[in-house]
């Protein structure tokens, strides 16, 4: 049976390969709908994270990253903590992705409401959910944009979170100022993201084609929570943290990313660029816990 895996995965991968070659000529900027729904972006999550689309958490300084869904789990675990809310608290994820974060957040008693903007993440989301076991009244999804929540009553919510999607906001204040509204006084906001000093071309390349040309430079989540409204920031750094999942993409994707720059085609595999572009930068950006509340 696993060798049958081994084959259809290998199949399925030599045919992303040739679509990606002939569908994705890396010149226009991707929205993020293209970025997600393009064959290496479905085909490099589900075979490596099992659709989740988040780093994961390992102890510092740790090697070898297997198994990596163990990680994963406790990265989702790490923004629990962060939200540090009572069971029935309800929260928007904003961002949802296939829904494996949010579905965490409802098996841990939160009441989760999930907007994407990707109608192929949503769909996953719905089955996610259903597989799962959990009903309407712990979790839905839906789409929807982050830009625009005027669907969402005011002060409805305890709290929002963002898992590795902020980074693709168009307009980050606007977003906030958003979040802000829904928000109770005192409610939450936690943002697990990245931020960046990158200052090579290639790593600005890899922003753009993975539509994150918006992304905060390293220092400016606080005062730009601040001009949203938010109080009581805190950041917590955890690049040591994902740096195995890092590693192992630059290790993975080394030759053939060389293999593609030879023929000038690297940039039709954003993935695969990002990954080895990233580890042979390492240090040039961070991953972020940031926590703020609505006073
Ligand atoms: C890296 S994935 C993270 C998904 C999920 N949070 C997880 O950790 O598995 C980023 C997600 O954000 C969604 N997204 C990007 N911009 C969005 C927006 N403006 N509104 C809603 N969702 C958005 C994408 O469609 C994608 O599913």
């Amino acid at each position: 049976m696993a060798y049958r895996r081994a084959i259809l995965a290998l199949l399925v991968l030599a045919g992303g390969i040739f679509t990606a070659l002939i569908t994705n000529d890396g010149a226009a900027t991707p929205s993020v709908e293209q970025y997600y729904s393009s064959v290496e972006s479905r085909l490099g999550y589900w075979l490596l994270l099992g659709n989740a689309r988040h780093c994961g958490y390992w102890p510092a300084g740790i090697l070898w990253p297997f198994p990596i869904g163990r990680a994963l789990r406790a990265m989702e675990e790490k923004l629990y903590q962060r939200l540090d809310l009572p069971a029935g608290a309800k929260v928007l994820d904003a961002g949802a992705g296939s829904g494996v974060v949010a579905s965490y957040m409802a098996k841990g008693g939160l009441v989760v409401q999930g907007i994407d903007l990707t109608p192929m993440h949503v769909q996953d989301a719905q089955r996610v959910i259903k597989a799962r076991g959990l009903s309407s009244d712990q979790i839905t999804v839906r789409q929807g944009d982050y830009h625009d929540l005027s669907d969402v009553d005011s002060a409805s919510l305890d709290a929002v979170y963002t898992m590795e999607t902020f980074v693709h906001a168009d307009d980050p204040l606007k977003v906030l100022k958003n979040f802000r509204r829904i928000l109770r006084s005192g409610g939450v906001l936690v943002l697990h993201e990245a931020d960046f000093h990158w200052d090579s071309e290639v790593l600005q390349e890899v922003l753009r084609l993975s539509h994150c040309q918006n992304t905060l430079k390293e220092g400016t989540y606080e005062s730009l929570l601040e001009e949203a409204g938010f109080t009581n920031i805190t950041v917590d750094d955890y690049t040591d943290n994902v740096l195995p999942l890092w590693r192992l993409f630059g290790i993975l994707g080394s030759v053939p990313y060389d293999l593609m720059r030879l023929i000038g085609q690297e940039k039709r595999f954003t993935n695969v660029m990002a990954g080895v572009e990233a580890y042979r930068h390492w240090g040039q950006g961070r991953y972020i816990s940031v926590r703020a509340t609505n006073p």
